[in-house]
């Protein structure tokens, strides 16, 4: 039997609300950013309830934005069945490029079909450019009008959905009445805050990192030779380090929020290494792991990383950010560490070092049932969104620690996510990245634990991603999911 086949056929379970027939209603919103947004300020959030509603087809367009996530393949589904009878979906090729340049081809069923429960976001293609000049939303503007369209979907996470609600904007300003939906994409976790509970493909991507951890965990336990230092993909925010860490417990995981709240040296951060590796070394172990987020080098304090983006003649991606996961942090604290092992004059043990990248490999695996019925449902209820007709808003799916059956639908409107940020030197209204709040549980479960770590080998191998048995190991939500909720 072939797994793909029987993935692309298995049936994606829904939530209740999605198979009753549901009129929207709308709570009223404001924010400050009447400059910014002059038409979308006071964006409502939408609610929906039993009801009967009038359909009519709808002329959609869709596009991924940014990195691929498991599970995106499935909100195309998902909007493609939750949309009337007779609609049209558009898919935009490669990112927003596919819509600037107006390049593009309609879904059929049978082309989605093909893509249901499978990885990647291969179907369109995605990209990282960025709608940023007045010529870029002409042609945008242009492609939705050429297109006649009544909604456009944007699959993506901060920065892609800020660019979602300045189109939203711009398209009111110029008479246009296609209307944006934001759906909330990354593997990060960081695209997340009261009403977006989890980002799709986070659940996917920890799990299958975890599942390499442990393996890993399972392999010094073996030979009793190594240490790995493994670096983990998730740009600024650590989401992804501390779910790994609660799912594996290594012997030290650098949360890069923490760093910079206590202020922490390259120097301290490199003697804490030490301090584990001598401690466990008296203990005649000279084998350990730790995880470190791709990000941390801009949290250390009093360090400047475009030295180290300087040497590697690395440029800045469209929205400004350093492109991290191309920094072998990794490598580079194994050098700091190695120097200052041997400045340590009390040090007897062996320190043979590897560097590991877990990084792309588990941003287009098959999705976790989980993202599966989750990216499901953020499709169908982008649908309905569209045929409310509320521009400016994202997709919601919440109650997501409970049963699939349970889960609750919603939009919230994109500029209530917006505040201040510096950008190539300059303010601009961005969406805001959630980074691990010191003061939640999933940080404070890690805190209660992590001093047990260090030396007692509590290593925990959680396996691979199981997509069928028993539901609470198929079924099973995040740590950082479970203690938030
Ligand atoms: P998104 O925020 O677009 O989802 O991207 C996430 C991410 O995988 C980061 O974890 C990583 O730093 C970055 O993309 C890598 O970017 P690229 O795909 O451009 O190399």
């Amino acid at each position: 039997m072939d797994l793909k086949k029987t993935r692309q056929k298995a049936e994606i379970p829904v939530p209740q609300v999605l198979q009753k027939e549901l009129r929207h209603v709308l709570k009223p919103a404001s924010t400050s950013l009447q400059k910014e947004f002059p038409h979308t300020y006071s964006t409502p959030e939408v609610r929906f309830i039993e009801g009967a509603r009038e359909r009519k087809a709808q002329r959609v367009g869709v596009l991924f934005s940014g990195g691929p996530a498991a599970g995106g393949h499935n909100v195309i589904a998902g909007l493609h069945e939750g949309l009337p009878k007779g609609s049209i979906l558009v898919g935009f090729l490669m990112g927003s490029a596919g819509l600037i340049e107006n390049k593009s081809r309609v879904l059929s069923s049978e082309e989605i079909a093909a893509y249901r429960n499978l990885g990647g976001f291969d179907q369109i293609g995605t990209g990282r450019t960025k709608i940023e000049t007045p010529e870029q939303f002409a042609s945008s503007l242009q492609t939705v009008l050429h297109h006649q369209l009544d909604g456009l979907v944007v699959i993506g996470g901060d920065d892609s959905n800020t660019n979602a609600a300045l189109l939203a904007d711009y398209f009111i300003a110029h008479n246009c009445s296609t209307i944006v939906v934001g759906v909330p994409k990354t593997i990060d976790g960081d695209l997340k805050n009261q009403e977006i509970e989890q980002s799709f493909g986070f659940d996917t991507a920890c799990k299958m990192y975890a599942n390499t951890i442990g393996s890993l965990m399972s392999d010094l336990l073996s030979s009793k030779k190594l240490y790995f230092f493994v670096k983990l993909m998730g740009r600024s925010a650590s989401h992804v380090t501390l779910e790994c860490a609660l799912q594996t417990h290594p012997n030290l995981a650098l949360i890069a929020e923490e760093i910079r709240e206590k202020k922490q040296t390259l120097t301290a951060v490199v003697d804490q290494i030490v301090d584990m590796i001598v401690k466990r070394a008296s203990q005649g172990k000279n084998y350990g792991i730790l995880l470190i987020p791709e990000g941390i080098i801009e949290f250390l304090h009093g360090f400047d990383p475009s030295t180290l983006e300087k040497e590697m003649k690395l440029e800045r991606d469209p929205h400004g950010n350093i492109q991290v996961s191309k920094i072998e942090t990794e490598r580079f604290l194994i050098q700091q560490v190695e120097m200052a092992l041997k400045k340590r004059g009390d040090y007897k043990g062996t320190f043979s070092p590897q560097p590991i990248f877990l990084g792309y490999e588990a941003r287009s695996t098959y999705p976790s049932l989980f993202d599966s019925a989750y990216c499901y449902a953020l499709g169908r209820t982008a649908a309905l969104l569209v045929e409310a007709g509320i521009t400016g808003v994202m997709s919601v799916v919440q109650w997501l620690d409970r049963p699939v059956a349970e889960w609750q639908i919603g939009g919230i409107p994109l500029v209530s996510m917006i505040h201040h940020e510096t950008r190539k030197g300059i303010l601009k209204p961005v969406i805001a990245k959630a980074l691990v709040d010191l003061k939640g549980a999933p940080f404070r479960a890690f805190e209660t634990l992590r001093a047990q770590w260090i030396d007692k080998d509590d290593y925990r191998n959680p396996g691979p991603i199981q997509l069928f048995g028993p539901d609470e190991i198929a079924w099973s939500r995040t740590k950082t999911l479970s203690l938030s909720s």
